[in-house]
């Protein structure tokens, strides 16, 4: 009780001393490992300005105003390389990428967009959660059955799921229950699909009834989760095997072994006749 007690004082004092901090718009982030982050300047493309991005106060990334100088981590300071080919600028708005977070990218992410008189700051600050968005789910099950694919998620209604079976779209929420796809209704819809599989509104979970062996495969759920300032990408991959009710019987191995007896009777028979000839 006293623990909560101390953490909900300590996420108020954040909360007060963020919102106060020197008049920029102040955002919390809360990605998993492995989740892909665009924070966005609100710059528009062809418009001049200045931008820096620090991070825990060290430089990660600037664009001057004519795009004559441009640099990426390292590039931009004397610390340790530490996103690597993880981040990336938009030379155009300025607005910041970091592919692939770990928890060690966790910290303030701050913004300065200078134009001729005014700064535009904005403060991201960005808590990596110690939850793995990308693990690889295997899922198996016999032909008739139905599969759930399990988005681990709660939805709301910034999110945005798509579902891919061999980069054909299965599924689709963009908002409420009633902007819901499936199968042939979704633009570039898989037609295997049709009439068998549904949603579950509240997690956004994959609901495949009646599986055909031809289901087996690799799937894939994409989640946008989208803010007027930044966007969160997450991609969990499923791997579906659905076994064929023929293949039930005696397993291939067996007849392989059945095959191999009667090739070697037929290898004896063959061996005494030229034998005793
Ligand atoms: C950045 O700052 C946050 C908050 O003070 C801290 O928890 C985190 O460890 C820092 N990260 C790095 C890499 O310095």
């Amino acid at each position: 009780m006293r623990l909560l007690f101390n953490s909900l004082a300590g996420i108020l004092f954040l909360i007060d001393h963020g919102a106060s901090g020197a008049g920029s718009d102040v955002f919390s982030v809360s990605p998993k490992i492995g989740d892909s982050v665009v924070f966005y300047t609100g710059v528009e493309t062809k418009q001049q300005e200045n931008i820096k991005w620090y991070f825990n106060k060290t430089r990660i990334a600037e664009i001057n105003r004519d795009q004559s100088f441009i640099c990426t981590d390292i590039q931009c300071n004397s610390g340790p390389e530490r996103f690597r080919d993880r981040l990336k600028l938009d030379n155009q708005t300025g607005s910041l990428t970091i592919l692939n977070t770990k928890t060690t990218d966790s910290g303030e992410y701050l913004l300065q967009a200078i134009r001729s008189s005014s700064s535009n700051d904005k403060i991201f600050n960005v808590d990596i959660r110690h939850v793995h968005a990308t693990k690889l789910d295997e899922v198996q099950t016999n032909e008739g059955q139905c599969v759930i694919l399990d988005s681990g998620e709660i939805r709301n209604n910034d999110h945005v799921m798509t579902w891919f079976f061999k980069d054909g779209v299965i599924a689709r929420i963009t908002g409420g229950p009633s902007e819901t796809c499936t199968d042939v209704r979704c633009e570039d819809g898989d037609e295997r699909f049709r009439d068998r599989v549904m949603l579950d509104h509240q997690s956004g979970s994959l609901i495949i009834k009646d599986t055909r062996n031809t289901d087996s495969g690799d799937y894939k759920l994409q989640i946008v989760i989208r803010n007027s300032s930044f966007v969160i990408t997450r991609v969990k991959r499923f791997s579906v095997s659905i076994t064929a009710v023929q293949d039930l019987g005696p397993s291939s191995g067996a007849v392989a072994d059945i095959s191999f007896a009667v090739l070697l009777v037929v290898a004896a028979l063959t061996a005494g006749v030229i034998e005793s000839s």
